[in-house]
């Protein structure tokens, strides 16, 4: 892509953090401020993934579980986070999977602002919560380091405005950018079948634009996207980049993490898919029959 045609896109944000620190609690309380007051309570997310507006910007939830997000799709080769929010429960401090997470993330070179959360409770200790994390190289600002640290409670609401002004800060710094106009590419975030529509997959649009009767492949499938749903469960007919949406029209399930690519026509697109799915099939039969040797 040329420079000129990159365009300003949001930034794709995960949650990562020990079992229980608040990781889902947080997400249900960044959605819960966001919407307006017509829709509270009557709000329903329909994909696993959302978007919200903070000041005129928008972020990109991923509802998956931070570590799948970081280890099943990296592991296929993909890459969808651009900012993790490590949360740690203020009165528990730093635990194995708040570690694991930082790994992760470092491995990856994800920015982390870190979410001090829990901070209603009694026994709420954010310094010492701060003190832990240096030991695994994220200083606070306060402490003279470059880590982004905001205390929330994610029960309270308390604190959340401050965490997505810094997610826009730090987006502004990581100058995330791609070309809406281009044939879309993107990452798989989940699928499954569907009773009645067959297979059923949720893409994040990473660059270019996702239109209705695009003959698309994703990893070993194909077919021409049917219909788009977008996260609050209504039908759309293009989307842009960083954007998630759920399809339908493909010709078996893909697998999270598997990349897709929107082709000119369906002739190229059927080729395509079909040879994947043959190699994938001949890559599964040389698999099973190691397993009846072993
Ligand atoms: P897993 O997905 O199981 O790893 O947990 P999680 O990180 O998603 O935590 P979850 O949001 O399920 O919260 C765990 C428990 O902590 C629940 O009982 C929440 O109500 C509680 N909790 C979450 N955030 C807060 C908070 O800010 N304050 C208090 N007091 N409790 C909280
Ligand atoms: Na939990
Ligand atoms: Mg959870």
């Amino acid at each position: 892509d040329d420079e000129k045609d990159m365009q300003v896109r949001p930034p794709v944000v995960t949650i990562m953090g020990h079992v229980d620190h608040g990781k889902t609690t947080l997400l249900d309380a960044i959605r819960n401020t966001k919407v307006t007051a017509g829709e509270a309570g009557g709000i329903t997310q329909h994909i696993g993934a959302y978007q919200i507006t903070n000041n005129g910007k928008v972020i990109t939830f991923l509802d998956t579980p931070g570590h799948a997000a970081f280890t099943t799709m990296r592991a296929r080769g993909a890459q969808v986070t651009d900012i993790t929010i490590l949360v740690v429960a203020a009165d528990d401090g730093v635990m194995p999977q708040t570690v694991e997470a930082i790994n992760h993330a470092k491995a990856a070179e994800v920015p982390i602002i870190v979410a001090v959360n829990k901070m209603d409770k009694e026994a709420a200790n954010p310094d010492r919560v701060m003190q832990e994390l240096t030991e695994h190289g994220l200083v606070s600002e306060a402490w003279g380091g470059d880590t982004i640290f905001v205390n929330v409670s994610a029960i309270k609401g308390d604190g959340i405005d401050d965490l997505l002004e810094m997610i826009n800060l730090v987006s502004e710094v990581e100058e995330l950018k791609a070309n809406p106009n281009r044939t879309a590419i993107g990452t798989v975030i989940e699928a499954q079948l569907d009773k009645g529509r067959g297979s059923v997959a949720t893409l994040l649009v990473q660059s270019g634009t996702l239109k209705v009767g695009d003959p698309i492949v994703v990893g070993h499938t194909f077919g021409r996207v049917r219909a788009m749903v977008n996260d609050l469960g209504r039908r759309v007919k293009s989307v842009g980049p960083s954007t998630p949406v759920e399809i339908t029209g493909l010709n078996d399930v893909p697998q999270a993490g598997d990349q897709f690519m929107v082709f000119a026509d369906e002739k190229k697109a059927r080729q395509v898919g079909e040879s994947r799915s043959k190699k994938q099939q001949d890559a599964q039969r040389k698999e099973s029959s190691k397993l009846n040797l072993d």
